[in-house]
């Protein structure tokens, strides 16, 4: 039977004795490669222990210094060396701060065509840019995988996204995916995978590839993917790794769930308004608009490509003195690829400030606007707070755009910047920098891991008991994102390793009296809207509340990884039979959810205080139930380490 390019890459990974099942079917996926980032990866480890392993069983796993490089004090320089150590003794590759931004990293020197990837960042879909099947997920669930554990997930839909054309003028790769974030919304892509095909696929670089697929998850895809072909062809082997190219794509014929069309040719210069992705307008309506600051870099434009144009753009003129202009590399090999062409000069010469190579300002690590400040950026999110300042207003843009409002102070209409450069091509000997890397141990008996007083130990969850009852603690609205429940910022991610210090910090920017409520009660469950945890994979938006005694979350609809990282630790995931309910679930009012009640896909009615009730469903696959019965499947799986 023909398979499309996602069946054909899960046909290959199932776990043993699985089936290919059909979309919203459970499916257990075996995973090459698995990656984290540092304000996960600590986590990662930590749980990886706590199950009892203590080498990987992936093919690679990378943990990558990339969002907390700011060394205020010792948090961060002390979750860099237990990374370091931990990755030398249980066989992972170790990246040190600032060699670069992780998914970058991972494009440049790890990810294959036709590999399984599962990383700790909701942006690990980048490396569908050259045929990985490349999925975020949760902290807990990469351990597993890196456990060799299979990652399981709901079998997704596959939209065959059909390319014709070739992008004109100003129009770039940020264009497309914002062009599709405005038509499909950051609810289009859920559930779903977009494979990307057609003849316009043949027009676009893997850098380029990789813009698109790194912002599916603002659409709230399970992923995205392009072929693997000449183009991907070219970029390994400038990458000095020719041996990973494999051709790949859909065999001939091959069925979609969907399709839709793009015609490249008709993109425009897009950006997106304050404050969500798919907020999307031509760039040409927001003429005249001041711009305070600039950020270029972050995992969705900061490869050669992306910076060697803005440095043509800056050559040999000034950012304008009105407006901040911050640049982040992607890698080192990126920088240094700029200083070998002759680009780095003219960035610096122009006023732009050039930042470390890492995730830098685009989760408020540093870099964030002035109050009420407007700032431009090629970043993927643009939720309010991220930045690290509350009101400042964030657009987000190709890095065209950017330049072009760096230089003139404000947003102008395209039709006014004159002809186009050409896109600069990658060097066909890009200086590749993985003698930076940190290889595991080859004796990791004599490696000691290394904490430090951040770093508290993780326990499991206990099972619930008869009844999870308690008052609603919050009631939230639509696309709550995981950075409204756990906030960023360069204070807030310092204490990402230490569960009871974040946990300080849950829904902190939302209401800032949620904790105190939390503990007063010492349990309870909280209400939401549509797309509950959207955004950021981190699993402290559902680890923090557990801690706190949240047991149950009652929502209109789950995002595809908190949803995960919900049931991971011990929290029940319930879906709204009649959307309208949510106005009865006030904050305070007191519910009682009888677990006995509770069976596999069935309705259920939780109680509340007056004798109402609420009736809500479950989506829960076996595995899923019996994991909630447990406490979650921290707990089911340091049992099983147990030996219990
Ligand atoms: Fe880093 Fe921002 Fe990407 S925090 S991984 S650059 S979304």
């Amino acid at each position: 039977m023909a398979l499309n390019l996602v069946r054909k890459i899960i046909a290959a990974h199932l776990e043993p004795g699985g089936s290919l099942p059909t979309a919203g079917g459970e499916l257990g996926l075996k995973i090459d490669q698995t990656l984290t980032q540092d304000t996960t990866g600590v986590l990662v480890c930590l749980e990886f222990a706590l199950m009892g392993l203590s080498r990987i069983k992936t093919r690679l796993t990378v943990n990558y210094a990339d969002h907390n490089t700011l060394y205020v004090g010792f948090p961060n320089a002390d979750d860099h060396r237990f990374l370091r150590t931990a990755s030398r003794k249980y066989g992972m590759i170790y990246a040190p701060a600032a060699a670069g931004n992780c998914h970058q990293l991972h494009l440049e020197n790890f990810g294959k065509p036709g590999a399984t990837l599962l990383g700790a960042d909701s942006h690990t879909p980048t490396c569908g840019g050259l045929g990985s099947l490349a999925i975020g997920a949760g902290g807990l669930s990469v351990a597993m995988a890196t456990g060799g554990m299979p990652y399981y997930l709901t079998m997704p839909k596959v939209a065959r996204v059909n390319l014709s054309g070739k992008l004109q003028g100003w129009a770039s790769a940020k264009d497309v995916i914002l062009h599709l974030l405005g038509r499909l919304t950051v609810k289009g892509g859920v559930g779903k995978v977009f494979e990307y095909a057609g003849p316009g696929v043949a027009t676009l670089t893997v850098p380029e590839r990789g813009i698109i697929t790194n912002m599916g998850a603002e659409l709230g895809a399970t992923t995205s993917i392009f072929p693997s072909d000449e183009q991907t062809r070219a970029y390994l082997s400038a990458m000095g790794r020719p041996e990973d190219y494999i051709p790949l794509g859909p065999d001939a014929g091959a069925a979609y769930d969907e399709e839709l069309e793009v015609d490249l040719s008709g993109i425009v210069p897009l950006i997106a308004k304050p404050h969500m992705p798919d907020n999307v307008v031509p760039v040409a309506e927001l003429d005249g608009l001041a711009v305070d600051q600039v950020v270029i870099g972050s995992c969705t434009n900061s490869s050669y490509a992306d910076l060697k144009l803005v440095a043509d753009l800056l050559s040999g003129r000034q950012v304008n003195p009105a407006t901040d202009v911050l640049v982040t590399p992607g890698s080192v090999m990126v920088l240094k690829l700029l200083a070998r062409e002759g680009a780095l000069e003219p960035l610096i010469t122009s006023g732009a400030r050039l930042l470390e190579c890492a995730c830098g300002p685009c989760t408020g690590n540093g870099g964030s606007p002035a109050s009420g400040a407007v700032s431009v950026r090629t970043t993927n999110r643009n939720f309010v707070g991220r930045s690290g300042t509350r009101d400042a207003k964030v657009y987000l843009a190709s890095p065209a755009t950017a330049a072009m409002a760096a230089l003139n102070g404000k947003i102008t209409d395209p039709a006014t910047w004159g002809q186009a450069p050409k896109t600069a091509e990658l060097p066909p000997d890009a200086p590749h920098i993985r003698h930076l890397f940190v290889m595991p141990a080859e004796n990791p008996g004599s490696v000691e891991i290394l904490f430090g007083p951040n770093i508290a130990p993780l326990s499991p969850m206990l099972p619930p008991g008869e009844f999870i009852e308690g008052p609603v603690l919050i009631r939230v609205g639509d696309n709550i994102t995981t950075d409204d429940i756990m906030p960023s910022g360069s204070a807030a991610m310092a204490l990402r390793s230490n569960l009871p210090a974040t946990a300080e910090t849950t829904f902190s920017r939302v209401d800032p009296d949620f904790v105190k409520r939390a503990k007063a009660n010492g349990r309870g469950v909280i209400a939401a809207g549509d797309n509950y945890g959207q955004g950021s994979a981190r699993e402290h938006a559902s680890l923090a509340p557990r801690f706190l005694g949240i047991q149950a979350v009652i929502a209109k609809s789950f995002a595809r990884i908190h949803r995960a990282n919900l049931l991971n630790f011990g929290i029940l995931p319930l879906i709204l039979e009649n959307p309208a309910d949510y106005e009865l679930l006030e904050q305070g009012q007191k519910l009682r959810i009888p677990m006995k009640e509770l069976k596999r896909g069935e309705r259920m009615a939780v109680r509340m205080e007056g004798g109402q009730s609420v009736w809500v469903r479950n989506d829960l696959s076996e595995r899923e139930y019996a994991s909630v019965m447990a406490g979650g499947e921290l707990s089911l799986a340091a049992a099983r380490a147990k030996g219990a």
